[in-house]
């Protein structure tokens, strides 16, 4: 089992020898190793058991150490930059030759953060190199997002897990792209739409990837798999069809026993911040299979109907 603790220096000296650790940040956690060292990038797939046609976002502190790795930024990406690093966006960007291929599968940009939490950007201060870091899950899963959740899947692989406590988004990044003038959102995420549409005066296009070669394509369609049946619908009407059922819902208490009620006031932001761990506790629960609805496509939202429709996928 791994070490949890909260020793921001004992996590910089692993990663400077090339290890990995489980690094929390405000989205989910990640797990974290240098992305300039080879070895490291391979060490991240195996322990993932990530296919290498799946690339890697990597993390910094500052937008000085980003253009260190980056080959410069369309105006766009200046923009969204100012407006909302560090939080919970990943863009897309020309990379310069010192990323190793192996982090961007080949592709020519590079997917990078610069991420928000305390504790997060105080590690990657210390550290000369970019750490590449996907979500801390064995490929194809439940994204972590609290320490417990990375020792329960990855703790017989890794020495130490930094602990930043539960995640205040408890969703991914939000993963932009730019085409010429356009900008487009290639993974749904804690950065929300609307918030990117005002930010460049303009509308956004969503493309989702979902096929075998995409450019994102951690966004196969069946993703965030609790290993249990998931149903979308009306919950009231499913749990008379359904014995043994688990309930996860936004607001409404449907008074049986194995639920999460998400936000019972209603709140998008507070829903999102549940949604993974409420899919562990489903799982480690013994229903049988889990019921849930579709959530108001707007905002938050939108990201959390998308991981439900990624559970559900077959
Ligand atoms: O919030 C997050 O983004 C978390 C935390 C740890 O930062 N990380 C994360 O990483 O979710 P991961 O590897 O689970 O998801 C990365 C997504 C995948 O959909 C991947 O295909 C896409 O970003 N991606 C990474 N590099 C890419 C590239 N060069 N081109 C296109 N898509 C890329
Ligand atoms: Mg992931």
């Amino acid at each position: 089992m791994a070490e949890i603790g909260q020793d921001i220096q004992k996590a910089v000296e692993i990663l400077r020898r090339g290890e990995l650790i489980g690094m929390p940040t405000e989205t989910v956690y990640g797990l974290a190793g240098n992305a300039l060292n080879e070895k490291t990038v391979l060490e991240i797939f195996k322990v993932k058991n990530r296919p290498k046609f799946d690339p890697l976002i990597i993390h910094t502190d500052t937008l000085d150490k980003a253009q260190l790795w980056i080959q410069g930024l369309p105006h766009h990406a200046k923009r969204l930059a100012e407006a909302f690093w560090p939080g919970p966006m990943t863009m897309l960007l020309e990379k310069k030759s010192l990323i190793p291929d192996l982090v961007t599968s080949g592709l020519p940009r590079v997917a990078i953060r610069i991420p928000s939490l305390d504790m997060t950007r105080e590690l990657l201060s210390q550290l000369d190199f970019p750490v590449a870091a996907p979500s801390a899950n064995p490929f194809g899963f439940v994204s972590p997002t609290s320490a417990q959740h990375v020792q329960d899947q990855l703790g017989d692989q890794l020495s130490y897990i930094l602990d930043g406590g539960a995640c205040a988004v408890g969703l991914e990044s939000t993963v932009i792209g730019f085409e010429g003038n356009e900008v487009i959102i290639h993974r749904l995420g804690g950065l929300q739409l609307e918030q990117i549409e005002e930010a460049i005066g303009d509308k956004v296009k969503v493309q989702l990837n979902q096929s075998s070669n995409p450019s994102a394509p951690g966004m196969l369609k069946s993703h965030y798999s609790p290993g249990k049946p998931v149903i979308i619908g009306e919950i009231q009407e499913e749990l008379t069809k359904h014995e043994n059922a688990g309930v996860i819902s936004f607001d409404q208490d449907f008074g049986v026993k194995n639920q999460v009620v998400l936000s019972s006031k209603g709140d998008l932001a507070e829903a999102a911040a549940g949604l993974f761990a409420a899919l562990r506790k489903m799982r480690e629960s013994d229903v049988s299979l889990i019921l849930t609805q579709k959530f108001p496509d707007i905002g938050l939202g939108r990201a959390i109907n998308d991981r439900l429709r990624r559970a559900a996928a077959k």
